[in-house]
């Protein structure tokens, strides 16, 4: 074996009922590098991670690591022998403090058993060193998927392993967030650490990524030096044909008609925790946009327009009459739609298949005295694993064998196929790969043709200078500037978007 090589895999197969996941895959690691594993949603990626460590096992093929062929047949095996991951499903115990999250079964000890004093303080000084102040002595279900995302690589990053893997370690974190893991993962691969990193975003992957490997349904395309390669030829090896027309801006300017009230009108919304005067219209037909740091107020803000907050003050009418929603039933029964960010803890059924994830709401229009219609039912499903392409064998495959994205995916198309006034969605396309991604974007546009308006929340920029006919950027839980048509640019939105932004105008002259 190359002696620069920590991790060999070759002719690795791997198959699910229906699915052939992984069709004889060689796939190496360098000692010292970062490799971006990248591929479609479903390409087979997280499978080849959980072969490795253990959490499948293989039907075929060869693992080497570190100088010796290994079949590890738990996680805690690769763990032991130096390879650190963080699943794509954060697996950690919600029930637990955080501390005790970053230290399970590597707890300090002292004289008379676990030292639970040593335990908090290192935990609390781990965080720190990437950037998180809160209390360990917390469940870590108390806190958002960002800081929970945090936990799991701080946990990871602390065991000292010669492998680390991360599966889609960003996807619920802000910029600021993401560059401090990114300084992370150079301090360890300095020190002679190698890194596996999945990833949708490819500005991350661009930045922090030596050399990439793309798998495409179940096969390996090829691997690449990062420096050698273009992000549009990289995205066309992923999705197998020409990505020149994925990648591009696609919205117009709004044309608002005359006397159209807007749909939605709300004023100095605030519920003096993290609303502190968020002002946005929504007119019939509109995409809008909200930016904002992590915190900044965003999800909050989608979650009054929703019901789902009952404690503000401010105006809220739809269509010019003031409202007052108690829960989310009342903006259901105002043709309101919401795709939460949470998708794990607010959104999936995993024990039920596609179809019942999928048509959950939609059982009162596709049912008569109480029995679904069937046919309705497989229309509608069929309908959306074709329009926004969902890998799957099955409509009747259970929604927890799906990828990653492909799981988001059903959860869009629930709501998508409501036929809602207004759908709100918050960070729809996470986890979701670029291919994908194009096509859920001209869904949400034909939806905005048709006269239904959107609340776009995204932290990737792109996606919303893409998207969005009007963008609201709020910080701080306040209104820092709106922009329309040509005003909606990068550089803008980050202008506004950070916390010294005031600064920033003063500079400026
Ligand atoms: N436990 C399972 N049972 C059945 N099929 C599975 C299981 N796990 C994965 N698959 C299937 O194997 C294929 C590869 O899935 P995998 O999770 O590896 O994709 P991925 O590349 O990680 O995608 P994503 O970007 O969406 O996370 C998919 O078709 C998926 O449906
Ligand atoms: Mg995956």
């Amino acid at each position: 074996m190359d002696n620069n090589l920590l991790l060999e895999m070759r002719e690795i197969d791997k198959r699910f009922s229906g699915v052939h996941a992984l069709d004889s895959v060689d796939f190496s690691v360098r000692k010292g590098e970062i490799l971006a594993l990248m591929g479609e949603n479903g390409a087979g990626k997280s499978t080849l991670i959980k072969v490795l460590t253990g959490l499948y096992r293989k039907d075929g093929g060869q693992i080497i690591f570190d100088g010796t062929e290994r079949n590890f047949h738990t996680p805690q095996d690769s763990q032991r022998a130096g390879i650190s991951t963080i699943y794509q499903e954060i697996n950690l115990i919600p029930h637990l403090s955080v501390a005790e999250n970053i230290f399970i079964g590597q707890e300090p000890r002292n004289a008379f058993g676990i030292d639970w004093d040593s335990v908090n303080k290192q935990a609390r000084q781990l965080l720190l060193d990437n950037g998180i102040d809160i209390d360990v002595t917390q469940d870590l279900a108390s806190y958002s998927t960002a800081v929970q995302q945090m936990v799991a690589i701080t946990r990871a990053i602390s065991q000292n392993a010669k492998l680390l893997i991360m599966d889609e370690p960003t996807s619920s974190l802000a910029d600021d967030e993401v560059q401090v893991m990114f300084s992370k993962m150079r301090e360890l691969v300095a020190k002679g650490m190698s890194i596996i990193f999945i990833s949708h975003k490819l500005d991350e992957v661009f930045t922090i990524c030596d050399r990439t490997t793309i798998l495409k349904d179940g096969k390996l395309v090829g691997s690449y030096d990062i420096d050698k390669i273009t992000k549009l030829e990289m995205v066309s090896k992923m999705i197998g044909r020409d990505a020149s027309n994925v990648l591009k801006r696609t919205v117009g300017v709004y044309e608002e008609k005359p006397g159209t009230i807007p749909l939605v009108h709300t004023k100095n919304i605030d519920n003096r925790v993290t609303l502190h005067g968020v002002s946005i219209d929504i007119r019939p037909g509109e995409i809008v946009g909200i930016a904002g740091l992590l915190g900044a107020g965003k999800s909050e803000y989608a979650k009054v327009l929703f019901g789902c907050d009952n404690t503000y003050t401010g105006t809220f009418e739809v269509e010019g009459k003031p409202v007052r929603l108690k829960s989310p039933k009342g903006a259901i029964d105002l043709g309101f739609a919401y795709c939460s960010e949470d998708r794990k803890v607010e959104g999936i059924f995993p024990h039920m298949t596609i179809t019942e994830n999928m048509t959950i709401t939609a059982l009162p229009r596709i049912s008569k005295f109480g029995v679904v219609d069937s046919k309705k039912q497989k229309a509608i499903v069929d309908k959306y694993i074709e329009s926004i392409r969902i890998k799957t064998p099955s409509s009747e495959q259970l929604i927890s064998n799906l990828s990653g994205g492909n799981q988001q995916k059903v959860l869009l198309g629930r709501w998508l196929s409501m036929n809602p006034r207004l759908i709100i969605l918050d960070e729809p396309t996470r986890g979701i790969d670029v291919g994908a991604k194009a096509e859920i974007e001209a869904l949400i546009r034909e939806f905005s043709q048709n006269g239904i308006s959107v609340l776009y929340i995204s932290s990737e920029l792109e996606e919303l200078i893409r998207n969005c006919y009007r963008i609201v950027v709020i910080r701080d839980g306040q209104n820092s500037v709106e922009l329309t048509d040509q005003d909606i640019t990068e550089e803008n939105i980050m202008k506004y978007i950070a916390k010294n932004a005031k600064e920033t105008e003063v500079d400026h002259g």
